[in-house]
């Protein structure tokens, strides 16, 4: 969607950017694996399908997408953007008649990034911009049922369990946002700093180029 095409949210331990035709080389390197197709239920694409599904992700007013940047990598200048990259975050607005409802999507695409307390940062940062920027009622989640990790993760963050289907294998959780979630996601992205994306980068490429 339009809205974030221009959003920086920084975080504790990462930086939340708009998902850009720069970023889709390694996007599409990540999802070459087997194993990444299997936790995320997706499908392999070619690089030009992936540049593809980037302006879609893009243009699309359904769907709202961040990459996830290391914030310390990113704030070493003399790294490019792209090594930065671990992950993406999305949020698909599901039924056209209800837009208050969030499905939601994230990965930590990098192992060696896993269970450091990134994922939940980055659900809690996103779950705070929908509610605070597309007026998110509900959020759901779909998982594989042999995905144990991110299935105790979504839990841990208080998503109910409400449905089990059995013929796609995956569990369906879902949260709706009342005045204690919505006082609670404040609380836990209090630390929270939405930038200009355009001129923190250009900030960032001067610092580059002059060293
Ligand atoms: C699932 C995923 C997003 C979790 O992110 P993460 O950064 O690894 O998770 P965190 O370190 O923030 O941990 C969050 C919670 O997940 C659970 N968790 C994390 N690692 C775990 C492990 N190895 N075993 C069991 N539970 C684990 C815990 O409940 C943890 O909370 P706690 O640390 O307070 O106990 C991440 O592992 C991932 O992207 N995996 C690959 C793609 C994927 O499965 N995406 C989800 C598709 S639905």
């Amino acid at each position: 969607m339009k809205m974030n095409e221009n959003t920086l949210l920084e975080g504790h331990k990462v930086m939340l950017v708009p998902y850009s035709a720069e970023h889709v080389p390694r996007y599409h390197e990540w999802m070459k694996s087997t194993e990444l197709q299997q936790l995320t239920a997706s499908e392999p694409l070619t690089l030009e399908e992936e540049y593809d599904m980037q302006r879609s992700w893009k243009e699309d007013s359904d769907k709202c997408t961040f990459i996830i940047l290391d914030k310390r990598q990113w704030e070493d200048s003399g790294v490019e953007e792209e090594q930065c990259m671990i992950g993406d975050v999305n949020i698909f607005l599901t039924n056209p008649l209800d837009l208050s409802l969030a499905e939601l999507e994230i990965m930590i695409a990098e192992p060696t990034y896993r269970g450091k307390g990134i994922g939940k940062e980055v659900t809690h940062l996103m779950m705070q911009y929908g509610v605070a920027k597309l007026n998110i009622q509900k959020f759901q989640v779909k998982i594989g049922l042999d995905n144990g990790i991110s299935i105790a993760m979504f839990k841990k963050l208080q998503f109910q369990e409400v449905s089990v289907c059995q013929v796609f294998k995956e569990v369906t959780l879902e949260m709706m946002v009342d005045e204690s979630v919505r006082t609670r996601l404040r609380s836990c992205t209090s630390h929270m700093r939405e930038r200009d994306y355009r001129l923190s980068r250009s900030s960032r490429r001067d610092i580059m180029s002059q060293t």
